[in-house]
């Protein structure tokens, strides 16, 4: 049954069926992916991906001994604490029933197999844009890591985010799955280096602020803000000259996200630190140079 539409809903509603499309449009292409020759996927590059995207350091615990990838790492947020789940091939505790296509569900639409909405602090609103060849990738490296049966920790959120279906109205509100459309006016480095510093290495979950219901604010990307992960305040990577990195050149930000030494000689800290001995550290120096690149091309924001 059919009722008028009028006014501010009309607007609200054609946002919401094109979010649908688009929604219904991926789950078809994770479909054609799942049976496609790029199902079998690489590994070897996966696990070059797998670093790229930080999976490692919020998946372990981040004590020694700790089970690589069998989750239980805590998340103090303003909304409670979030325990990331155990992500090995354990068909009871972690993710061996999965295939592909709830692994690429779950990272481009942030949708559990059984239909559920993922919360944020799942970096997946970044993950969306990656490319269907790096999700198989990453998944064929993901499911030949060594099992563990580590049970899955419940997050301890403040009323009322714990209900899961809140996740699923604030995905209605700021989310739309991405697809990294290169821009054709620039070159292959500096697309590339836009991939990973959106997509893959989600630089801006950490370094972009957010708004009071934890959304990133776009028109201030990569601005740094006073409460990122853990309540620590995190820097501007813009090209802010007094505020951002706008002074550090090109080979002072590769040399930085490969050694994390800043320009002067102090060394990276917090969860920075991670990021770097996790992931960045491991690129390729052609890939560092493509972060820096874009990083240097973007526009300036005062702050935090
Ligand atoms: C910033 C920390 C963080 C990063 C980085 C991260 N995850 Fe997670 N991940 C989480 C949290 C927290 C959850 C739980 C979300 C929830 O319960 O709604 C999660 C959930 C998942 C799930 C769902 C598991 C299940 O049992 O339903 C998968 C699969 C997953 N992550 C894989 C990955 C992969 C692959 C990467 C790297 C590409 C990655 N994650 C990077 C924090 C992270
Ligand atoms: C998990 C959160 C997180 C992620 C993801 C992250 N950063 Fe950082 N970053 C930080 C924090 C926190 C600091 C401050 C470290 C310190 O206090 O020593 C920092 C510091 C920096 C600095 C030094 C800036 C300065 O003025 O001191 C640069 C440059 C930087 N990050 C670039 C990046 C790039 C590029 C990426 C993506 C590849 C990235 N970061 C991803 C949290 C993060």
């Amino acid at each position: 049954m059919r009722y008028p539409r009028k006014g501010k809903g009309r607007g609200l509603r054609r946002v919401r069926s094109n979010l649908a499309r688009v929604a219904a449009l991926s789950v078809i292409g994770l479909v054609v992916l799942a049976r496609s020759a790029a199902a079998q996927g690489d590994a070897t590059k996966g696990e070059y991906l797998f670093r790229a995207a930080g999976c490692y350091a919020c998946h372990t615990r981040p004590v020694s001994g700790a089970r690589p990838l069998a989750g239980g790492r805590a998340f103090e947020t303003p909304f409670g604490t979030f325990y990331s789940p155990n992500i090995t091939p354990d068909p009871d505790h972690g993710i061996g029933r999965w295939g592909l296509a709830d692994f690429a569900r779950a990272l481009r639409l942030g949708e559990a197999p059984d239909g559920s909405h993922y919360f944020p602090a799942f970096p997946f609103t970044s993950y969306s844009g990656m490319r269907d060849r790096d999700l198989a990738d990453l998944w064929a490296y993901l499911k030949g890591v060594d099992p563990f049966p580590e049970p899955n920790r419940e997050h301890e959120l403040n009323f009322p985010f714990g209900f899961r279906f809140l996740a699923g109205l604030w995905k209605w509100l700021f989310f739309e799955p991405g697809s990294f459309e290169p821009d054709p006016a620039r070159d292959v480095l500096w697309n590339r280096g836009a991939y990973l510093t959106r997509h893959l290495s989600h630089c801006g979950e950490c370094h972009t602020p957010r708004n009071l219901l934890g959304a990133l604010q776009d028109d201030r990307y990569l601005a740094g803000t006073l409460k990122g992960p853990d309540g620590k305040k995190v820097p501007n990577i813009t090209p802010h000259s007094g505020d951002g990195i706008g002074d550090w050149s090109e080979s002072d930000i590769t040399f930085f996200l490969q050694l994390g030494v800043l320009p002067d000689g102090d060394v990276a800290g917090g969860a920075m630190e991670d990021v770097i001995r996790e992931g960045t550290g491991h690129l390729t120096d052609q890939d560092r140079k493509a972060i820096a690149v874009y990083l240097k091309s973007l526009p300036e924001h005062p702050g935090p």
